[in-house]
């Protein structure tokens, strides 16, 4: 209402001054006799202040954006009865906060634009809640698009409606599929199907159908295994590859929704597939059959579900009237060996009407795989950044070697042109040996090339559908000319996810890190995270994400990817409860013990915690539970867990070649650590039990963690020398972090683990990927900052720093990666970040979640010596947080961002909080900054969202 007075009031003012009218003056009528110079300036301030108080009465001082349905922007596929929804309140104001919010579910567009929610109108629910509220409208249907939209009311009013979003749902039962799975259940001359290196061309599906009315609404499902390519009427269906996402095909299978109706007419359509094996089957059969798991030939279930304006339906199957060949141009593929694609075999046309496929054959009905049907509730992979090379280098073999300038996963698009039937070879490595040839031991015996045959005439543009390769280099031959860097695109593949934080400091060690860090994360998200992408081995191994994908989770929106891996351990878990060290286990590792399975639990925390989501700890809560008593049970003595596998995995061995240390001395009890572990999990089910409301299991894991810990200290504890086992750094850092150690030992045991860090190992890192997980965060939050920093920001050997010296530009397996053998040597390995990019955010940046999901954040940097400034964001499910400090001898000067609907408990160095001042003022007096304490040197001050500027002497 004022604001609406004040716009009048402005009007009359500028219509006065502007006119020089003495009508309308607003002051008692009398005139204004002012230059007419100065009343068009005044004329023009005034008329900003109109747009501005305009602005904020219109309500655009509160924005809602980035709308999302189960975790994804207008999604396809959604197989859900509740899918959640969230939002994000934006607003440039200070001390946001929602109060109450309505979302409407209408079932079309103008519905919903009439402000109609046909399926749910929420009402207004007053409620904080701008995450994952559970849709609790009308039944949905199967095939059809929702449209939905949310008002926010807050303490600064409401909102406008939010722009409209959509969600697709895919065929919610099983019992709708109505098609049967059709392929080929046999290989061809040109196949390699029953080797080691097993390798088939791709299956071209096609079908052509009539349609006799027009359509409204077309939606197609397609389960292609093990990766598939769909063409409607010669038009490519989505942007996805290498979907869909794997998982263990005995157990589930994962469909693709997609809304088709542009792509169909009235009258004769054609529809058509490409099959590849992806791990369907397996790159590597009849060898080691104990240990890789194959599931046969390639095959597909597909239905369109068509709508027509009568209101008639009709659905196109895979049925025995589609036809296959597995004559086209992919000749072959694989994910290890590559593609060989041979284009003077394409088949214009193949998938639009009219084509004669008299050369096909008909299908076969095929077995369906023993998975069920299940939607795919994370996004497939997609090329997510096109890159140019470097450089085209020569080897001293006088061979092309094109330079990424980065290691990738991906693969390379080229154009070339040439005559019909010459032939260009790619073949991918890390590095270049010392003659500047590329360097592929370290791949094993992953092949790793891609193929090209000509057709020939104008240039020719191909890119391999079914593979990808972890590269730098790509040595190319039989190029018709000479190749320049213009004819290739390297092409970054990882699962559609955005990326979120972004890291710069005063430390350029520091900053490499983070960007080699984002590289090897982005090339091991392959439908689940993989260890590396170029080796023949590419496999989901759940150790080497353990405390890492927390890390990672700063770095990229990484919840959905995640929330299905989880879904891929549960899968694999044995009716005794046994849970793999490989998931899903393409390679079949259950050797029992609790570092690599933690994962399962540790990873359904980190959700929790980073996103605010409590589903996968309901979803997984039983069989996280059977683990662990199946462990507890079989494992169990005197409440030491007896069983471990890897150890403290990878240290930095005694010598340059070595891949694990002999020495004892570097190597962590393998009871230590698994004992250790059993006691933090405990821990975790118990915070689970408790979130979960059972009561009698938090009690129950409660008392475990305490006898376990007793046990523990007992067995591993040397009272005469202060430390645990061999004095390792591990084997302190694990109870002092998980906090298992009598408050009257723990200086002790970490001035033990300091010296041992400091003294013996000259602040260099000594841990593997288990001790790995703990150390940064466990130095400081001990008050070791300065240590941590120092490991940090080593240049040389052991060190992430030594990595970068050596030419890496992403993080390796080893930490000698650059002299060990090859036959485990990956450079794209993440494992070994460990704890680091948490501490990156967490500790240097001060960005961290107090509760669940960034609703409270903690900023709380811990500005050790030697680092001036860090400037970071991340951008959290609530909306960005900002975090820029600088320091000096003198000043500490801090720029923070809080989004609405938040607010955060925020640490500012200073001996008096009264002399912290922000924005120019003394903090203190900000209505949205509340002094809550001084702790430790830091005045402790409540501040609700907006952005600050906080200076302190
Ligand atoms: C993988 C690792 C994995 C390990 C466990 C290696 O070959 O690359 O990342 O965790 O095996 O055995």
């Amino acid at each position: 209402m004022i604001q609406v007075l004040l716009l009048i009031y402005l009007i009359r003012i500028l219509i006065c001054f502007t006119f020089n009218s003495p009508l309308l003056a607003p002051l008692g009528g009398g005139s204004f006799k002012i230059m007419k110079n100065t009343r068009l300036l005044l004329s023009v301030l005034i008329f900003t202040l109109i747009i501005n108080v305009f602005a904020q009465s219109n309500g655009t001082k509160i924005t809602l954006m980035s709308l999302r349905c189960e975790m994804m922007n207008n999604p396809q596929g959604i197989g859900v009865q509740h899918p959640r929804l969230s939002w994000v309140v934006l607003s440039s104001l200070r001390g946001v906060e929602q109060t109450a919010y309505r979302i409407l579910v209408a079932s079309t567009a103008q519905q919903l634009a009439a402000n109609t929610g046909d399926l749910w109108d929420s009402g207004k629910v007053p409620s904080g809640k701008s995450q994952l509220i559970a849709y609790d409208g009308k039944l949905l249907r199967s095939h059809q698009t929702y449209y939905w939209k949310v008002k926010s009311y807050t303490n600064h009013g409401e909102s406008e409606w939010s722009a409209p979003a959509t969600f697709l749902t895919g065929l919610l039962s099983t019992a709708e599929w109505k098609g049967k799975w059709i392929g080929l259940d046999k290989s061809f001359a040109w196949d390699s199907a029953n080797v080691k290196m097993s390798r088939l061309s791709a299956r071209y599906f096609r079908k052509e159908f009539q349609l006799n009315n027009k359509v409204t609404k077309a939606t197609v499902s397609i389960i292609g295994l093990g990766l598939y390519e769909l063409y409607i009427n010669g038009q490519r269906i989505g942007t996805q590859v290498l979907a869909p996402v794997p998982t263990n095909y005995s157990e589930g299978v994962k469909y693709n929704t997609f809304d088709v109706t542009a792509q169909l007419k009235k009258g004769a359509n054609a529809i058509g597939a490409i099959l590849g094996n992806g791990r369907f089957f397996t790159m590597r059969q009849n060898y080691k059959t104990y240990k890789i798991r194959n599931w046969g030939m390639p095959r597909m279930l597909l239905q369109l579900d068509v709508e027509y304006a009568n209101g008639r339906k009709q659905s196109i199957v895979t049925d025995n009237t589609w036809k296959v060949t597995s004559d086209g141009p992919i000749r072959t593929n694989n994910e290890y060996d590559g593609e060989e694609y041979d284009a003077t075999k394409e088949m214009p046309g193949w998938s639009t009407t009219g084509f004669n496929d008299r050369a096909w054959q008909p299908v076969e009905m095929v077995k369906a795989p023993d998975g069920k049907p299940e939607p795919q509730m994370t996004p497939n992979m997609q090329v997510m950044q096109t890159i140019k090379p470097l450089a085209i280098l020569k080897s001293s073999s006088g061979k092309y070697i094109l330079d990424m300038g980065q290691n990738m996963a991906g693969w390379l698009r080229i154009r070339v042109k040439g005559n019909a039937g010459d032939q260009v070879t790619l073949r991918f490595a890390e590095t270049l040996d010392d003659k500047g040839e590329i360097y592929v031991a370290n791949f094993r015996d992953a092949r790793s090339t891609d193929i090209y045959t000509l057709k020939g005439g104008t240039q020719e543009m191909w890119e391999p559908r079914f593979t990808y390769h972890g590269f730098r280099y790509v040595e190319i031959t039989g190029w018709p000319g000479v190749p320049t860097v213009n004819d290739f695109d390297g092409r970054l593949v990882y699962d559609e996810m955005a990326s979120t934080g972004t890291f710069i400091s005063s430390d350029k060690t520091l900053n490499q890190i983070h960007q080699n860090a984002w590289w090897g994360i982005a090339s091991n998200y392959k439908g689940m995270p993989v260890d590396c992408p170029q080796r023949n081995e590419r496999q989901p191994w759940l150790g080497d994400r353990a405390i890492g994908s927390y890390g990672e989770s700063f770095l990229f929106a990484n919840q959905s990817v995640y929330a299905k891996w989880l879904d891929d351990i549960q899968q694999s878990q044995t009716k005794e409860g046994a849970i793999p060290d490989v998931a899903p286990a393409y390679w079949n590792y259950y050797s029992d013990n609790m570092t690599w399975p933690a994962t399962y639990l540790l990873i359904a925390d980190m959700l929790y915690r980073q996103f605010g989501d409590v589903q996968p700890i309901a979803k997984h809560y039983d069989s996280m539970k059977s683990w662990m008593d199946y462990m507890c049970k079989k494992y169990m003595t005197d409440f030491i867990l007896i069983k471990d596998k890897y150890g403290d995995w990878c240290v930095p061995p005694e010598s340059p070649e070595m891949i694990h240390s002999k020495d004892p001395l570097r190597q962590t009890d393998g009871q230590l650590i698994s004992t250790a572990y059993y006691f933090q999990l405990s821990k975790l089910m118990e915070k689970f039990a408790i979130l979960l409301d059972k009561k009698e299991d938090a009690g129950y894991f409660n008392g475990l963690a305490d006898n376990v810990k007793t046990a523990f200290n007992k067995k591993f504890y040397d009272v005469g020398k202060g430390y645990y086992g061999n004095n390792s750094v591990s084997s302190n850092l694990f109870p002092l972090y998980f906090g298992m150690i009598p408050e009257e030992n723990k200086a002790k045991v970490l001035d033990n683990m300091v010296k041992k860090i400091t003294i013996e190992n000259n602040s260099h890192i000594s841990t593997g990927l288990v001790g790995g997980q703990w150390l940064m965060r466990g130095l400081t939050e001990n008050g070791r900052a300065d240590i941590a920093l120092n490991i940090a920001t080593n240049r040389d050997y052991p060190s992430w720093g030594y990595m970068i010296e050596k030419g890496a530009t992403t993080i390796w397996e080893l930490w000698n990666g650059n002299t060990a053998d090859p036959a485990m040597n990956s450079r794209n390995h993440v494992m070994l970040l460990g704890d680091l990019m948490i501490w990156y955010y967490e500790n240097l940046a001060g960005i961290k979640a107090a509760e669940p999901g960034f609703s409270i954040i903690v900023m709380n940097p811990a500005l050790p010596e030697g680092l001036d400034s860090v400037n970071a964001s991340y951008e959290s499910v609530y909306g960005k947080i900002v975090s820029d400090w600088k320091k000096s001898a003198t000043d500490f000067s801090w720029n923070i961002t809080i989004p609405a609907n938040t607010k955060a408990i925020v640490y500012i160095p200073t001996t008096n909080a009264d002399q912290v001042m922000e924005s120019g003022k003394p903090a203190n007096a900000s209505e949205s900054v509340k002094l809550l304490r001084m702790e430790n040197g830091k005045a402790v001050f409540e501040v609700s969202s907006g952005e600050y500027h906080f200076i302190s002497k």
